[in-house]
């Protein structure tokens, strides 16, 4: 009987030490989960566009929609942060459908009729000055890479779409990094306001080191966007690079365009239908044949390795001046990677 008692006292003493710690350990995690919350919020989230499909303003902003993650920057690796992105980019033309098809189509099919226009029976953007000019950091890759995924993503693409699609020049591939100036968020500058801006970047560039990169997967959105979505294997991370740069731009806007941790290249820009032709062995199923299209390009895409070693600053006169081949005016920086 006593014995009974005994391990009866015993096991409710073990209880409570459990009982405890758990409480103990619950709390902890939950102060944990706060400040890291704390720590990155309000710095780089997502933000929904609001403005009509098809303008200016939603082109750049194709995949903000998509970034709407709420990471706790301390607990999940960039490498991690980068696949769920990635993974909700690519989910998204399920979701969401071909709305590049469904909306504001003009007679001559081309959904976004006030960036683009059939000049000669080719498509020729519509550019407007950007005022104040936005003042971009992108990370420049060479065309030693570029030339031949853009070469890949025509010899794919371009049998199943006559004029309704854009290519972005493969002279200008940039992963956009950090502004200092954007659209929404205008900050105005003086010429030694810019300067002092391309000092800073200047300076910030000899700290980073080139960065391996790998093409994760090609995706295509729902707003007719084939990206080039990046994982980066060794030199300085994207994250590392955003945060020195917000030190070393002071007056940039607080809300960024982008995922503090996302490395993607635009290659093109669906505009209209894929021929008729293209469709016949599709049973018009719009979504399937995009997913065809997307899986190609990943089997002759994915794994291919590339080396950043360029950030660029850049004075964007025209809207969308990198994308379109508009008016700028580009600053080179080689990333100096210092060794000590
Ligand atoms: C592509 O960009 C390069 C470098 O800015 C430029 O020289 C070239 O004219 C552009 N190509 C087209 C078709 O605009």
């Amino acid at each position: 009987m006593a014995r009974v008692l005994q391990w009866w006292s015993h096991s409710k003493t073990v209880a409570l030490i459990w009982f405890v710690s758990a409480i103990v350990f619950y709390t902890l995690f939950q102060m944990a989960l706060r400040n890291s919350n704390s720590a990155s919020s309000g710095r780089y989230y997502a933000f929904i566009p609001s403005l009509p499909f098809g303008s200016r303003e939603n082109f750049v902003e194709f995949d903000l929609a998509l970034m709407n993650f709420d990471f706790a920057d301390s607990l999940v690796s960039s490498e991690v942060r980068r696949s769920k992105l990635y993974d909700g980019m690519a989910r998204d033309l399920d979701e969401k459908g071909a709305a590049f098809l469904k909306q504001g189509e003009t007679s001559q099919s081309l959904s976004l009729s006030d960036i683009f226009t059939l000049k000669d029976g080719s498509v020729e953007p519509v550019l407007k000055a950007a005022n104040p000019p936005v003042r971009a950091n992108v990370l420049y890759l060479s065309t030693e890479y570029s030339v031949p995924i853009s070469e890949t993503v025509k010899r794919i693409v371009n049998p199943y779409f006559d004029k309704s699609i854009w290519f972005q020049n493969s002279s200008l591939y940039h992963f956009s990094m950090f502004h200092a100036s954007h659209h929404i968020t205008p900050v105005p500058a003086t010429e030694d306001e810019i300067e002092a801006e391309v000092n800073a970047v200047r300076a910030t560039s000899k700290t980073l080191c080139p960065l391996n990169i790998v093409l994760d997967r090609v995706v295509l959105t729902s707003t007719g966007v084939l990206l080039g979505c990046w994982q980066v294997t060794s030199g300085t991370d994207p994250v590392t690079i955003r945060a020195k740069l917000r030190t070393a731009l002071p007056r940039a806007p607080e809300k960024q365009l982008y995922d503090a941790a996302i490395l993607h290249t635009s290659f093109a820009r669906l505009l209209g239908q894929p021929k008729a032709s293209a469709m016949d062995s599709h049973n018009s199923d719009l979504v399937q044949f995009f997913h065809e299209l997307v899986a190609r390009l990943n089997m002759e895409l994915r794994g291919f390795r590339a080396v950043v070693s360029e950030l660029w600053y850049v004075e964007e006169y025209d809207v969308l001046a990198l994308a379109l081949n508009g008016r700028m005016k580009v600053r080179r920086f080689q990333l100096g990677c210092p060794t000590n």
